[in-house]
């Protein structure tokens, strides 16, 4: 049996809580003997700075980078509002990012039926959803120098954010955009605003070329970043696969988690490129959501998306596929059985806590056996 080294970063707020639902699966896996996971915890964002005034240690980093599998659950609150910017909670998962080269970040947006009511949308415009957002993660206007405050005297101040991009970061995002389309419904739309960008211009001239070069089967259409919004909200099921910047993509995976019926059910993976010697990839996988300060410690957390981001992690890093079905499977069953955290409530008569949706997904696993 293959071990497996998954490094934990529960983070802030709602973080350790929906963090716990995916130790129990993990350990059940182990006991069940289908995989053995071997697991190191480690501290990312405010909790960090609490305990050695950065927003990751030096020592957790060498720990992320030992693992097979990063797993990060959320990071920031108002208690950090004043803290320097450069360990401000996000600066931490922005570091690991970036010194991991995370460029990829694939953002699955998937209504399952019985959520369809819980979508502020209506439900024949979400049932059945099914797209996938590959947010570029490592460059664009989060990371360009400069990045800056100048004070220009007299009361003003400049403040400089840089939105840059290469060739080769948008051949690369690109490409891994394709590639997933073939394994869908093989079309891609690419989204940036090139009508005032000029990175936008370069990003539409990469993309038309990689696709003439290497993936004329593959539908490809281009879309203004404001208009696709739109039509997220308007007609969500016309995209398979959307590729954006940075930025863009941040924005864009908020509006798709409401699709679904809550932010609380987007799981994501963050990839790096594949290692040609060993074939493997350093990856994290974090859920869409935020650390969501205000429900923190309370029990209300929904932890689908970590648990599903846990499932693209066996997915992706570990090839585990029949697994990550599994773990998928029983988050639907818990759904078709009524079973809502407050966030999916909708109309339910009652919802049940952060804790109990963990142990009904992992009764569901555990029947399944
Ligand atoms: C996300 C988050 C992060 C981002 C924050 C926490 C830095 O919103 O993963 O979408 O902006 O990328
Ligand atoms: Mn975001």
């Amino acid at each position: 049996m293959s071990t497996y080294k998954l490094f934990l970063l529960p983070g802030d707020g709602i973080g350790p809580e929906v963090m716990a639902e995916v130790e129990k699966i993990a350990a059940f896996f182990t006991q069940q003997g289908v995989a053995h996971f071997e697991i190191e915890r480690g501290l990312v964002g405010g909790a960090a700075y609490d305990a050695h005034g950065q927003a990751i240690s030096e020592a957790d980093m060498r720990r992320a980078a030992a693992a097979d599998a990063i797993l990060l659950a959320a990071v920031g609150g108002p208690k950090w509002d004043g803290v320097p910017y450069d360990v401000r909670p996000e600066a931490g998962l922005l570091r690991l990012r970036k010194d991991f080269n995370l460029f990829a970040n694939l953002r699955p947006a998937i209504c399952y039926p019985a959520l369809a009511d819980a979508s502020s949308l209506k439900r024949e415009l979400v049932d059945g959803l099914d797209l996938m957002i590959v947010r570029e993660l490592t460059g664009g206007v989060y990371f360009g120098a400069p990045k800056e405050i100048v004070d220009l005297g007299k009361g003003q101040k400049r403040a400089v954010d840089t939105q840059v991009y290469e060739t080769y970061e948008i051949e690369r995002i690109g490409r891994i955009a394709f590639e997933l389309a073939r394994k869908r419904r093989n079309k891609v739309t690419s989204s940036e605003k090139h009508n005032v960008m000029k990175s936008g211009v370069l990003w539409r001239d990469t993309i038309i070329d990689l696709h003439k070069r290497e993936f004329p089967d593959v539908e490809l259409d281009h879309m203004l970043a404001d208009a696709l919004g739109m039509q997220l909200v308007r007609k969500p099921k016309q995209f398979d696969v959307i590729v954006t910047d940075n930025l863009f993509g941040d924005m864009l995976t908020d509006v798709a988690a409401m699709l679904t019926g809550s932010l609380g059910m987007l799981p994501s993976a963050s990839l790096g490129e594949v290692d040609q010697k060993t074939g493997r990839r350093k990856a994290l996988y974090e859920p869409v959501h935020g650390s969501a300060p205000d429900i923190a410690g309370k029990g209300l957390a929904n932890p689908i998306a970590m648990i599903g981001s846990f499932g693209m992690a066996l997915r992706y890093s570990f090839g585990l596929s029949d697994l990550a079905d599994r773990v998928e499977a029983a988050i639907a069953a818990v759904l078709a059985k009524g079973y809502r955290t407050a966030d999916i409530k909708g109309g339910a008569p009652q919802s049940v806590s952060t804790g109990e949706m963990g142990e009904a997904i992992l009764a569901e696993l555990k029947a399944a056996v």
